[in-house]
């Protein structure tokens, strides 16, 4: 039977009718259409559909939709501001940290959290807060340098 969630994503307050099995991944991109989070290994290993709960990174294909009534979501979609790209949109681009971006929402996401409470992270920070993330293309080198030019950019 279905339930009835009240979740507030990016900002927009949302009723939604899930069933109690389920997840907070599927009803983003089926019911909500936001498929910028992405679903990799549905099993919580790859990263690939990380959002931020009430401001903190989840794998969003572990969490049940039921969990979340009364939260605030956070996905790529809300990410950019008026038309502009998100500081660390911006660098992804400019360092080459994106090449066939599926990893990217996910990863630009748990780098946002990190940048929001450790905002000059050393390069062993970045490591650890991205570690849940799996990119198999970058290498991780460049997004690495992403992260940290803008740590640096806004910590001036
Ligand atoms: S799709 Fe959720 S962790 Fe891989
Ligand atoms: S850019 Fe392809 S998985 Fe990261």
């Amino acid at each position: 039977m279905k339930r009835l969630i009240n979740i507030v994503v990016n900002g927009e307050p949302h009723e939604v009718a899930v069933n109690p099995e389920q997840t907070l991944l599927e009803i983003l991109r089926e019911e909500l259409g936001l498929t910028g989070t992405k679903k990799g290994c549905d099993q919580g290993e790859c990263g690939a559909c990380t959002v931020l709960v009430d401001g903190k990174p989840v794998s969003s294909c572990l969490v049940l939709a039921v969990s979340v009534n009364g939260k605030s979501i956070a996905t790529i979609e809300g990410l950019s501001q008026n038309g502009r790209l998100h500081p660390l949109q911006e660098a992804f681009v400019q360092h080459g940290a994106i090449q066939c971006g599926f990893c990217t929402p996910g990863m630009l996401l748990a780098a946002k959290y990190l940048l929001e409470n450790r905002p000059l992270p050393s390069e062993q920070e970045i490591k650890e807060a991205i570690a849940g993330n799996i990119c198999r293309c970058t290498g991780y080198v460049k997004i690495i340098e992403a992260i940290t030019a803008v740590a640096h950019s806004t910590a001036q």
